[in-house]
């Protein structure tokens, strides 16, 4: 009753906004960092070595240079580690360094409709705030752009401003060209699992093969991963956006910014694949006119044109700006890495997806040799190696939320003992996909899972079906192989104990005996094998009709 006759006080709303504030970028990722990737020990560590492959590797590849990267990790206590990351890139120009640090949503990256790994231009500025969260310590930075002067930058994130504070500047004289960062870090830890920094880089060579990268861990153990390619790299080209699978918020984001007179000529100079007579075919599809300036577009004009985009053909968008790693360069890197005993690389023609997103598949299977991952723990017997998949996006790994992502559930989609492979976790295998796209449709802000777009699974099942098949091919001719050899032994013991009895018997040389037997067994060897092998090439027109099936 008491609870009751308390009457509760209104409060004014000029009382409540009293506490109304506003917190910068900075300030939201400071509270929030598990957003960035910054959550888990390991996590943590595996993402601060991510941003910055990452950047140095998008950075080199601009500037069409070959890349070389150096990543120490050492430790300086318990959960407390320091790392130095260098790359032989184009450098910052020194007035850019406080804003690359010490800034977030600030980059080279955005709106360019451009396949690079870094997008947003929160990476870097996220180190070095996570670095001075956990350590209270400045990041710091020394670039050169090959002028013969190094400057080197200690810097810390002004939360409230989301600018950098410079806490030190130097520049002296030097002769080299890139950039070195270098930092603390608490509430990490470090190990050689599949999500660690090592296995981060290792991949990273595996799926950028022109790179090379120097690896030393915090037992002071070198590792280097030597580039199977000296190609430098299509440098990336920006790609307009095409009409289909545009939002009506992102048409008149565009619109807003357009420089174009006429709404007409603004979406044929911005959007792929919208010629003057495409122009002609919408004016007849909305009801105002397309002479209007396009700064003054409404919502509901912007409503109109997408829904008339959806009704309109346009011609596929070009996959000119998707940079493939290539097969014979795939294959080089896994045979250089993985040593495996069979290897199949598979390109995919591009594709779209989400009506006008082009992407494009790059799968690779290897079996074998150092493919697989060592199996520990509890085995059963004669189980050495378990399988890994390896996924990828952009050619950057994805280590973490593998459940979730649409790149795991298509190599689970495949049915592998089609394949002759009956046991598909205990085998000596590693699956490698690559998603090319310049919009990787990730599932969250971390970027370690691929949204299930059905365009995308469908590719990858057709690519791994493709590969499953030559694996099949090789698997069976293994398996003869091994089959001959044990019924030539076991023929060949045997007449080695008839020669001598049928040489007694008939009074022939034993010698030649021994030699027509041989003879006679290696041939009808032979033609069961030729039988064989026939048998072999019409059970692979059937495996494509299964192949049809499962991909339809
Ligand atoms: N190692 C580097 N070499 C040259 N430029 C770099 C390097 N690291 C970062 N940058 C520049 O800093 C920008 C911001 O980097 P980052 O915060 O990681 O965002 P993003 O990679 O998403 O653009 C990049 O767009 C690039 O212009
Ligand atoms: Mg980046």
């Amino acid at each position: 009753m008491a609870e009751e006759e308390t009457a509760v006080k209104e409060k004014h709303a000029d009382e409540l906004f009293k506490e109304f504030r506003e917190v910068s970028v900075t300030e939201f990722f400071r509270k929030n960092r598990s957003h960035l990737g910054y959550s888990g020990q390991l996590r943590s560590l595996t993402t601060v070595v991510h941003e910055l492959v990452t950047n140095s590797l998008d950075a080199c590849e601009e500037a069409g240079i070959l890349p070389e990267l150096h990543f120490e990790i050492r430790q300086l206590g318990t959960e407390h580690y320091k790392f130095k990351a260098r790359d032989n890139g184009p450098g910052i120009p020194v007035n850019h360094i406080p804003k690359v640090f010490g800034t977030m949503l600030a980059g080279t990256k955005f709106h360019r409709h451009i396949q690079l790994r870094g997008q947003q231009g929160i990476g870097v500025s996220g180190v070095t705030l996570f670095s001075q969260m956990t350590t209270g310590q400045p990041i710091t930075v020394r670039t050169c752009t090959g002028d013969n002067k190094v400057n080197e930058v200690k810097l810390l994130v002004d939360v409230t401003k989301n600018n950098a504070e410079i806490v030190e500047t130097k520049q002296y004289s030097g002769y080299w060209r890139g950039t070195e960062v270098e930092g603390e870090l608490k509430g990490v830890a470090y190990n050689t699992s599949e999500r660690g920094p090592y296995e981060y880089l290792r991949r990273t060579a595996i799926a950028n093969p022109y790179t090379e990268i120097t690896f030393t861990d915090p037992e002071g153990r070198k590792t280097v991963f030597k580039r199977s390619s000296n190609k430098v790299p299509k440098p990336p080209m920006e790609m307009k956006p095409h009409p289909k699978g545009l939002a009506v918020d992102d048409l008149l984001n565009f619109a807003k910014a357009a420089e174009a007179r006429h709404v007409g000529s603004f979406l044929s100079s911005t959007f792929a694949r919208v010629s003057s007579a495409k122009v002609n075919e919408l004016q007849k599809l909305v009801t105002f006119d397309l002479n209007k300036n396009p700064r003054k577009l409404a919502w509901a004009e912007a409503e109109e044109l997408i829904k008339a985009f959806d009704k309109m053909d346009f011609m596929a968008p070009s996959s000119e700006g998707l940079r493939p790693i290539g097969e014979t360069q795939i294959k080089n890197a896994v045979l250089s890495i993985l040593k495996p005993e069979f290897e199949v690389v598979i390109t995919r023609p591009p594709k779209v997806f989400s009506g006008g997103v082009p992407f494009q598949i790059e799968v690779a299977v290897a079996y074998g040799g150092n493919a697989g991952r060592p199996a520990t723990g509890e085995q059963e017997e004669g189980v050495t190696s378990k399988a890994e998949i390896m996924r990828f996006a952009n050619s950057t790994p994805l280590l973490f939320d593998a459940s979730g992502c649409a790149l795991t559930k298509s190599v689970n989609a495949v049915e592998w003992k089609r394949y002759g492979i009956k046991d598909f976790d205990n085998s000596p295998l590693t699956i490698f996909v690559n998603l090319l796209s310049m919009y990787v449709p990730y599932v969250s802000a971390g970027k370690q899972s691929v949204a299930e777009e059905e365009e995308i699974i469908k590719e990858i099942k057709m690519a791994l079906m493709e590969a499953g098949r030559k694996f099949q091919i090789y698997h069976s001719r293994m398996r003869r192989e091994i089959e001959k050899e044990a019924k030539m032994n076991t023929l060949l013991k045997y007449i080695t104990e008839l020669a001598p009895a049928l040489s007694k018997l008939t009074g022939k040389d034993e010698k030649k005996i021994l030699k027509d037997l041989t003879h006679l067994v290696k041939e009808k060897l032979r033609i069961e094998a030729l039988e064989e092998e026939l048998e072999d090439d019409g059970g692979e027109e059937e495996a494509d009709t299964t192949f049809k099936e499962e991909g339809e």
